[in-house]
Parts: C-alpha cells; structure tokens; sequence
C-alpha cells in the first residue's frame, strides 16, 4: 500500500462520518491571484473567519499582477494567512474536518503554493482534501450572504479572468450558458482605467471616478452583443475608448475622463445586465445571483436589481466582503463539494485554464 493510498483511504473514512453527521467545519485556502487567503467556515454558510492578505500595493507599482512575485509573497504569507483563519476562528487544526483550496483557473505559480500547502496540512492531519473551482467559489459568496439561497438559479460571474453567464443546476453542476468571446469584463475594467491612467485594480478606481461623470455623455456601441445569444465581448469597447480618447488627442480638444469613465461603465454594466437578466427568463428562474470581483460594482449591482425586478426575478449579490477574492467563499463552495462525496487525493495539480462546465 502506498502513502497516498492510507491517506486517501483515512480521508474517505473520515468524509463517510462527516457525510452521515451532515455536518462540517473546513478551513479554506485560496491563492489565485493576487490575495493570500484562508477561512473557515461551518456548514456551508457560517464564517468562523475570513483573513485576507492582499498583494494589491505590490502589484500596483508596475500597473498589473507579476505573477512571479504574486508567487513568492503566496510563499510568505500562506502560513501566516491560514494561522490568523484558526486564530480568528478561535481554533486549532485539530478543530476543523477539512481542507479546501482553490485548484483552479488562476495564475499557475501562485495556485500551486496553495495547493501544496493545502495537501501538506491534509496529508499531516488524514483529513479530506477538497480541491475547489474558483469560479464556483465566487458563486458561493452568494450562499453566504443569502442562506436561504439553494440552486437552481441564473449566475453572472464577471472577474478579473471571468466573465459567464451560468444555470447552477446545483452544487457541483453548472451549465455554461454564455462567455465572453475575448477580454472578461474585469480585465475590460483594468485595461480602460489603465488607458485613463488610473492605478492598479482599475475597476473599483473607474467607478470612482464614473460617480463625477455623465454616463450617456458617450455612446460606445459594441454590435456583437445585440445578438440574441448569451456570449459577450468586451474588448470592442475597449477599443471605442481607445480610439474616442486618441480622435480627441488629435484634434487638440481636453477629455472628461469622468465623462469617458461613466459612459463605459454604462455600456459594459448594460450587456451584462441585459444579457444576465434575460437568460433567468428564458431558463424560467425565479432568481439571478451575481458573482467575481465587478460584483463590486455599485451600478452593476442596481441595474441588475432593477431590471431583475421589472421581470419578477428575485436578484442576489454578496456583500461587499466577499465579492473579491477571499476564504470564505472556497469554504463554502467546498462544503457542498464534500458532501456531495468530491474529495481529492494527493496527486492532483493547479490547473490554470479549467472550465466551469
Ligand atoms: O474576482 P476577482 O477578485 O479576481 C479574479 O478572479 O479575477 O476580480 C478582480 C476584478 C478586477 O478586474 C477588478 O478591477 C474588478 O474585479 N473589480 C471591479 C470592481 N471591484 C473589483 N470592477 C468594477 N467595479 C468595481 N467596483
Ligand atoms: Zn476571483
């Protein structure tokens, strides 16, 4: 018999106890990107802690994530991270029933100091190992703040790398109704508040200073996205953007970037709205939840509230807390992954692209 083998037979023990008893408390670790964080979090639905360490004034000095040194401060802070989530919580190792990390998509460097240190605490204490999709921890950020929130229902994840419109048939199942067919509405944010010279993450600084500006001031028109299907695009409008602030340069005149700020939030906040309040019609769910970092978005958020219920749709979105990247919502998504039996053995690996559906 090999390590892994009494490892992983240990841990199915373990998971048939925790499946009967209904019941689990796991610590959660997420290093994705560019936040360090660790949870833990009870049945699904409570948080015992949420500590998050974020890379953000690193990474803003050279305008983006450097994945390299998102990698190494993952090295620095995980320990200290996942020490903070047990303290928070009141805890020891001892205390919780599993582990869950995010496996993947996300920056492969960084996603591997997660994975590695979660399979080092698992392997130590014979507890399950819950290898969680980061996307379907976005969507649990939902579970967190609505509990009476229980699939099926329409999601919009819009992040940084993602932007889906998906059915959660349950749990541990999504359907795929639409994508972007090029830059996810996140990175659309980051790369037009780059071109307005606003620092790094650029989505919550472009909102900021949409607030001054008039958002039908500029029409930028994207004509893939009056098709009658689910899938999106973004870097059209990026492009308007680009060329709206060149075509001023030129001719000598002085740009309101609050103006130009606005008018795109307009435009991209209108597709996903639109896109994601018509796809909960016609699958005929009474509810659209909304997930990832643009979650954020304070009129993201109303536009869909308000269109959501013009058509009788109940409308969720997280609290402001867990719409970027943190513990929690690994923990959450992983509960649901244990005891619908998803455990992993030692021998699985960070993957970088990995579909939802
Ligand atoms: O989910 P997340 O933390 O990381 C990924 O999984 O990608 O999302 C980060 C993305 C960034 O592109 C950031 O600019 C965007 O979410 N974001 C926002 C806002 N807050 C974060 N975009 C628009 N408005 C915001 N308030
Ligand atoms: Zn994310």
């Amino acid at each position: 018999m090999t390590t892994t083998m009494s490892y992983f037979e240990a841990a199915q023990e373990r998971l048939r106890a925790l499946q009967a008893r209904g019941e689990a408390t796991v610590l959660s670790i997420e290093t994705s990107c560019d936040e360090t964080a660790a949870a833990v979090v009870k049945n699904g639905r409570q948080v015992l802690s949420n500590a998050v360490y974020t890379q953000i004034p690193i990474h803003r000095q050279f305008g983006g994530v450097v994945p390299e040194l998102a990698s190494r401060n993952h090295v620095d802070q995980v320990g200290p991270v996942v020490e903070t989530a047990l303290l928070d919580a009141g805890m020891t190792l001892d205390d919780v029933d599993a582990i869950a990390v995010t496996g993947g998509p996300g920056l492969v460097g960084a996603l591997l100091v997660g994975v590695s240190y979660a399979k080092g605490l698992a392997f130590a204490t014979g507890k399950p190992l819950v290898n969680t999709h980061h996307i379907l921890g976005h969507i649990a950020a939902n579970y967190l703040t609505f509990p009476d929130l229980v699939p099926p229902f329409t999601c919009l994840v819009a992040s940084g790398g993602h932007s889906h419109i998906i059915e959660v048939a349950d749990y541990d199942r999504c359907v795929l109704l639409g994508r972007t067919r090029d830059d996810a509405a996140g990175e659309a944010y980051d790369k037009v508040a780059r071109v307005l010279e606003l620092p790094y993450p650029g989505g919550p600084e472009l909102e900021k200073l949409a607030q001054a500006g008039d958002p039908r001031a500029i029409r930028f028109h994207s004509a893939f996205n009056e098709g009658e299907g689910f899938d999106m695009s973004f870097s059209g409008l990026k492009t308007a953007v680009i060329n709206h602030l060149s075509n001023a340069k030129q001719r000598g005149e002085t740009v309101n970037r609050a103006d130009v700020a606005a008018s795109f939030q307009y435009a991209v906040n209108t597709i996903l709205s639109d896109k994601a309040v018509r796809a909960a019609v016609e699958n005929g769910h009474g509810t659209l939840a909304l997930a990832g970092g643009v979650s954020a978005n304070k009129n993201l958020r109303q536009m869909l509230a308000q269109k959501a219920e013009k058509r009788g749709i109940r409308f969720c979105c997280p609290d402001f807390k867990y719409c970027t990247d943190n513990g929690a919502m690994i923990g959450s998504a992983a509960f649901y992954l244990l005891m619908k039996g998803h455990i992993a053995d030692l021998s699985f690996n960070a993957v970088p692209y990995l579909p939802i559906a």
